[in-house]
């Protein structure tokens, strides 16, 4: 029932070639000529299969003790989910010019926290959400339980590879560092401090900047971790390329967040692969909510923009990060 099923149809693989072709509608006019964009189609499609790959190595195997807990993790991780985070790992490091095989457990690492956000997320203590990624959500597959569990493992299990994944730079002062991004980006300050804070909202009146600074850190923190943790396994690089890559990440997140409200409300629950009007059915301030739809698509450009600038530093080599920012702001799930 678990690994590869078919998430009605959805696959980050079929995604670009649906959506970049709309992406010049925010692009600023930049132009993605169809030979480039079936070529970036290739190249997303061979970094899904190699994170995929990556993350059924890491995981515990399913027929091992507590097999029940293996098996929830390997659903809740596995065979879904657009990899987005992943993604911006393998394009920052082609950017910088370092190896995928360098920064592959980096991404898993973070997949992972991402995947275990996801599966606390829909709890019913947190969104209460039946559906995730087209398929039963964990607590429903399994129990509330494991899927408690799932999460505090999936955790463990990240910070875990950071600290001994042999296929990770061998420089303990890398693994240090990517250790502190990965923490900082989970933990209060970051993903698990905006579900506080989220959790908190719903039937509160939120200023357009609460509901911003809520993004940061709930979503923001582990896309703009991505970026900076492939970059920190270049730890030569330029304090200047440094901060071009953070002024980079940081919009990215923020508008995915808004992007991902966006689609609550406008897309359906077939393309979503989860319910759709969840956050209106409970109350939830979100930022389509405070400012109405075209505001908060006004900002996913604007947002866009700016993330697009950031990179001028960067020649050719970073425009897989360039079409993936154009993907994300414009995705239609
Ligand atoms: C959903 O994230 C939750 C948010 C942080 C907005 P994604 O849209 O990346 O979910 P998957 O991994 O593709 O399922
Ligand atoms: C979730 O935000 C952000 C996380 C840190 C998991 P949402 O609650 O809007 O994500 P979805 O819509 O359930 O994927
Ligand atoms: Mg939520
Ligand atoms: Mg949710
Ligand atoms: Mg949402």
């Amino acid at each position: 029932m678990i690994e590869g099923a078919d998430l009605a149809g959805r696959s980050v693989a079929d995604a670009p070639a649906a959506v970049v072709g709309t992406a010049t509608d925010i692009a600023d006019g930049r132009e993605t000529e169809g030979a480039e964009r079936a070529a970036f189609t290739v190249q997303l499609k061979s970094w899904q299969a190699r994170i995929e790959q990556a993350l059924a190595a890491r995981l515990p195997p399913p027929d091992v003790e507590p097999t029940r807990l293996h098996a929830a993790m390997r659903y809740s991780v596995l065979g879904g989910g657009k990899r987005v985070r992943p993604m911006l790992v393998f394009a920052t490091a082609r950017a910088l010019g370092i190896g995928e095989a360098q920064v592959e457990a980096a991404a898993c690492a973070i997949e992972l926290v991402h995947a275990y956000s996801l599966v606390h997320d829909d709890l019913p203590a947190m969104d209460d959400d039946d559906l995730r990624r087209g398929r039963p959500t964990c607590h429903k597959a399994f129990d509330e339980g494991t899927a408690i569990l799932v999460g505090d493992a999936l955790q463990s299990l990240a910070f875990q590879l950071l600290a001994s994944d042999p296929a990770l730079p061998a420089d303990p002062a890398v693994r240090l560092r990517l250790t502190a991004l990965l923490a900082e980006a989970s933990g209060v300050s970051g993903m698990t401090g905006g579900q506080a804070i989220d959790i908190a909202a719903p039937g509160q009146q939120l200023t357009v900047g609460e509901i911003e600074s809520m993004y940061a850190r709930k979503t923001g923190a582990l896309i703009r971790a991505s970026v900076l943790m492939a970059a920190a396994c270049a730890p030569a690089l330029a304090g200047q390329l440094q901060a071009a890559l953070a002024d980079f990440a940081a919009p990215v997140g923020l508008a995915f967040q808004i992007q991902d409200d966006l689609l609550d409300v406008l897309a359906d629950t077939a393309t979503l692969g989860k319910a759709t009007r969840a956050d209106h059915a409970r109350a939830q301030p979100t930022h389509p909510a405070v400012v109405g739809v075209a505001a908060s698509q006004e900002r996913v450009r604007g947002l866009h923009a700016e993330a697009l600038a950031a990179l001028a530093p960067f020649a050719a080599s970073a425009e897989p990060l360039r079409q993936l920012a154009d993907w994300l702001l414009v995705r239609s799930y």
